[in-house]
Formats: structure tokens, sequence, C-alpha cells
């Protein structure tokens, strides 16, 4: 069973398609009837019709083919509209559905599983994790947890940093601190500090430029001691971004980590096989391609660099080596970049490239999914106090203590033990950075602003997860525990109370926005979602006693609707990478 609009649609769409191929139905909710059908009105302009015949026209197919059993009424409205008033009986099929159809809590498969590189978080092995990788892990995350819902088979893919000339610097200052010293620095993630320690012996030492440059020719021939040196470099910083990676609870591990000197070896090749097809041009001793449709602002044609005059590769000769090894080795025909925005034209010639090159064939796609600034709550970019990176383990500290402080200082609070309270702490603390991210348009900057993240009202995490706290514990009033979803399926009575209604759709619509959400890879959307079922949960509760309910079977399907909004709930929470506790 797909959601609620998908199950409607599967009605109207047909009728649409047979009076102009094509044609789309442009059924979404409204607040006059339950469902309002737009499309007659686009549809009779282009039959040249006029708008509420043609309505009247597809309510009467719609009728002849099943609209009955799905709509308690359905009438011509204004210029064309169709409003649907769907049935309780339906609704309450559709209720028992979740439980027991096919499709996973009204969740479609996808009819044809791709297999998806979800390419994300992606830090630099020589600089601290920052906040914009955060963003990558946390939105990269969710879209790798929708995928799966829906079928697909996915491969992470952490892009990180770990090769270029800034490893000469980094291992000089590596030797010259000491193996030892170096191995605990950088242990604790003080890789900022060392870094910048390096860069300051570099600009104010010229002998340490002289060896850093040095390194960097070394490390490109493969010297053995200088491949070791740079391996355990970068394995204390794999280190240091695993525990924090885990710590987010992401479901990154080190075996994602595929960085950019994975690709070395690729990386001739790619430049030979461009030349080959006589994609190359030099400029001004670089090699580069012209992928069509790119100029600057003097309109004169843009070079994606692929090899520099001293030989070298770059950036996006890996990404072209990324793209080869993704569809030719790994068989992916979905590619999916999590990266912030201001790559936005990196990846469009990277992808037109590999287009003209044929690496990238029709059937596959190749998606850069970008996203703004994290700004802090002055509006400037984020920065610690001191105007240094923000340290991600410093960052999820503070997240977990204060939301250990706002549920303590609740009046409502369950009354938690002291290791139920560190775990929900946590639940809750890092929940909310995650939410904050996630329930803003991935495209619009958005500012972090603790006091607001973790408010138990609006569009929160927190709201969301005691929204499922609470559902929880009127199964605990009852003596009883969350029951499994098969068995209150037959408990489902057809909704009477506008209430029961409201949550029977809104329980119906989680399909619909997995959906959507997943199609325009825009976790916001789930959020809205989400939000809107906490309140309509929250309404319902005040206005229709569960527990008090004024017979057996009232309470049963009552209680029943209860168990599938917590399950909703607390599966959106998990598409978020949030946890749901049971107590707050
Ligand atoms: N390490 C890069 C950065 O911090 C992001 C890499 C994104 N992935 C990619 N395939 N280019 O900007």
């Amino acid at each position: 069973m797909p959601g609620l609009l998908a199950t409607v649609d599967a009605v109207l769409a047909p009728v649409f398609e047979q009076l102009q191929p094509g044609a789309q139905s442009g059924l979404r909710p409204s607040q006059r009837a339950d469902l309002q059908v737009d499309g007659a009105l686009g549809l009779a302009r282009a039959l040249g019709r006029p708008p509420r015949e043609v309505a009247e026209d597809i309510l009467a197919r719609a009728r002849a083919a099943g609209l009955e059993a799905i709509c308690d009424g359905a009438e011509v409205a204004g210029p064309g509209f169709i409003n649907l008033v769907l049935s309780a009986d339906f609704l309450a099929r559709q209720l028992g559905n979740v439980v027991s159809g096919p499709a996973d809590m009204g969740v479609a498969r996808a009819p044809r599983p791709l297999t998806v590189v979800v390419d994300y978080a992606a830090p630099n092995a020589a600089k601290e994790m920052h906040v914009g990788h955060l963003r990558s892990a946390i939105i990269g995350d969710c879209l790798v947890r929708l995928l799966e819902l829906e079928g697909h088979k996915v491969i992470r893919e952490n892009h990180i940093g770990d090769w270029g000339t800034p490893f000469g610097m980094l291992i000089e200052h590596l030797v010259d601190v000491g193996e030892e010293e170096a191995a605990q620095e950088l242990a604790i993630g003080d890789l900022e500090a060392f870094y910048q320690a390096a860069r300051r012996a570099y600009d104010g030492d010229p002998a340490f430029g002289e060896r850093s440059r040095q390194r960097v020719v070394l490390l490109q021939s493969g010297d053995p001691e200088t491949l070791r040196l740079w391996r355990s470099f970068v394995d204390h910083s794999v280190n240091y971004f695993d525990q924090s990676l885990r710590r987010l609870g992401t479901k990154l591990t080190r075996d994602d980590v595929v960085g950019e000197s994975y690709y070395n070896s690729l990386l001739p090749k790619v430049v030979e096989d461009l030349s080959k097809k006589g994609l190359l041009v030099e400029s001004e001793g670089a090699l580069c391609v012209f992928p069509p449709g790119f100029t600057n602002r003097e309109g004169k044609p843009l070079p994606l660099i692929v090899q520099n005059s001293v030989g070298g590769y770059n950036y996006a000769t890996t990404d072209l080596a990324a793209i080869r090894d993704r569809v030719e080795r790994l068989g992916a025909n979905l590619l999916v970049y999590v990266v912030g925005l201001p790559q936005a034209q990196h990846f469009e010639m990277v992808f037109a490239t590999a287009r003209l090159a044929g690496w990238l064939t029709p059937g596959t796609e190749a998606v850069h999914v970008g996203f703004g600034n994290v700004l802090g709550p002055d509006g400037k970019m984020f920065r610690t106090r001191q105007g240094g990176t923000v340290k991600l383990a410093e960052l999820l500290d503070e997240a977990v203590q204060r939301a250990r402080d706002v549920i303590t200082g609740r009046s409502d609070q369950d009354q938690l033990a002291t290791a139920e309270l560190e775990e929900t702490a946590r639940a809750v603390g890092i929940g909310a950075v995650k939410y904050a991210d996630l329930s803003t348009d991935r495209t619009r900057d958005y500012r972090f602003d603790w006091d607001r993240m973790l408010s138990f009202d609006g569009n929160t995490g927190p709201y969301i997860q005691y929204a499922y706290a609470r559902t929880c514990s009127i199964f605990r009033r009852a003596g009883q525990d969350v029951p499994p979803l098969a068995q209150v399926a037959d408990d489902v009575r057809p909704p009477v109370a506008p209430e029961e209604r409201e949550l029977a759709k809104g329980i119906l619509g989680f399909g619909d926005v997995i959906a959507s959400t997943r199609a325009t890879y825009s976790p916001h959307k789930l959020c809205v979602y989400l939000f809107e079922l906490a309140s309509t949960f929250t309404a319902f509760y005040e206005h229709c006693p569960v527990l008090g309910a004024p017979d057996a079977s009232t309470r049963a399907s009552r209680l029943a609707l209860c168990a599938l909004c917590a399950a909703v709930l607390s599966r959106g929470l998990d598409l978020l990478g949030m946890e749901s506790p049971t107590r707050m």
C-alpha cells in the first residue's frame, strides 16, 4: 500500500492519461475537503474545453473506475477543481494495510532497484572536520536510509581529502614533533592546531619550506618511508573522524573511507582517455576540458583543468576517476554527492565532462545534492568565540550537556534514573543538532541556535521525540508495551471524530512523503510531515480520550491509532538518523 495520495491517484491518473497522455491529476491535500484535484484546469486549457465540463467528465470516469469505493463525496467546485471527501471505511481499510500490506508502512519499493553510491561527509585529513562536513554527514546519512528503505542497493563512500601538497609540510612537522608526540596530539583530534603549527613553520622557516616541497616529491614518487609517515598521519585522522561520526550516529564506518588517494593509480588513464577522445586542450601549459555551456563572466569558455603545467593532477581529475570507478567497478547507476553548494559548478563541469567521455552513460544519473552554510547565532559563519573552527566533538558534548539541562529543568518530565537520563540526554542532544539541520531546506543557510533547536515547542527534534514518548506513556499507563502493529490491525474502526480522521490521514501520508522527500533529496519535507503528525497527534489526544474512551471498541481503535502513530514517528525519526527514547 503506497501513501494515501498515491493510492487515490492510482484511480485518477489513468483517467487523465486517457483524456490526454501525460496529463497530471494535480491531486493534493486540501483544507476544504480531504483532497483536491487541480489538474482539470490545465487539461481543459490543453483540450480547449470549458474547465467545469472537463472536471465533470473526469469525475464521471473516475466514478466508473472505482472512486466510489474511496470517497463519500466528490464534487466539482469553483472554476473546475474536484473536491474529494474520503470515506471512513476506506481510511480504516488503508490503516489496516499499513500493517499487513505488501509495502512497509505505506512506502513503495522501487520497481527497479538501483545501485547507488552516496558520497558524503568527506572531511580532509589535514584539517578539523568543520560544520560543512557535519551537514554533509547528517544529510547524506538520511538519504542513505531513505534509499535503502526504497530497496536500492546503497554504497556509502567517505571521499576524504587524504592527498595533495599540504601533506608535504604535515609530514615534515610530524617528523619534527616526533611520531609518538604527534600521535597523541592527533588522537584527541587536534588536527587544526597541528595544521596551523605546520603552516607557521612553512611560512616562517625557509628550510622547513624546502623540506616540505621535497617531501611532496618523495610522496608522489612513492618513497616507502614517506608513504609510511603519510599513512600513519592519515590513519590518526581517520580514527578521529570515525569517533566523531560514530558519536553522531551515522552509518559511516571506517570501511566506507575511500579517500582521494585511492584513485591515484587511475589518474594517468583519465587524462590519457580524455586525450584519446580528443577532449583535451592545452591552455597556458595546463591540460583542460572545455565542456560546452560553461562560461566565465566575460562569456569566455571555462576550463576544467585535469593536469597542471608541471604534470600534477587535481580534485577534478580525482572526481573523474571516481566516477569511472563507481560506474565500472561498482556498477552504480545513480551517483549522489552531498557536498556544499559552493562546489555546484565543479560538479556540473565534472558530470558534463564524464558524459562527453562516455563514462556517465544516459542510463546513469549523477546528482549534486548541495547545501547552504551553517551560520552562528550572529548570522556570520559559524565559529568558536576565538574565531576558530568549531570542533565536532566539543559541539556534540555541548549538545548533550544542554539537552540534560533542558530535560531535568522540565516540570512534567518522566522521573528518569541516572543511566536512563544520560542515554536520553544523548539521544535528545544529538538528535536536536541533526533535526535542526535536516528541517531547514538544505539549499538555504541555517542559523545554529541552541535554544531554538532544544526547545520542546515548534518544529524541533525534542518536540517530535516528545510526541513519540507520549504515545509510549499511554501504553505504559494502560499497563502494556507498545504492541506490534500486526496485533492492532484488526482493532482499527472507521474514524468518527474529526481528530481521529485527521490522525488517520496523517498516518497514511507517510508513504507519500517518503516518496517526495527521496525524489527531491529534501529531508526537510519529512521533518515538516513529522512535525504536523506530532501536532495532529496532540490535537487527537486532547479531544479523544483513549484510555477513558466511552466503550471498549473505541478504546481499542484509539489505542491502535496511537500504536500506528508511534510506529510512524519512530520510523520517521530513524530515517532522520535519530533515536526514539520512550520516556523523556
Ligand atoms: N573533501 C572535500 C571538501 O572538504 C569534499 C569532497 C566531496 N566529494 C567529492 N567527491 N568531491 O571540500
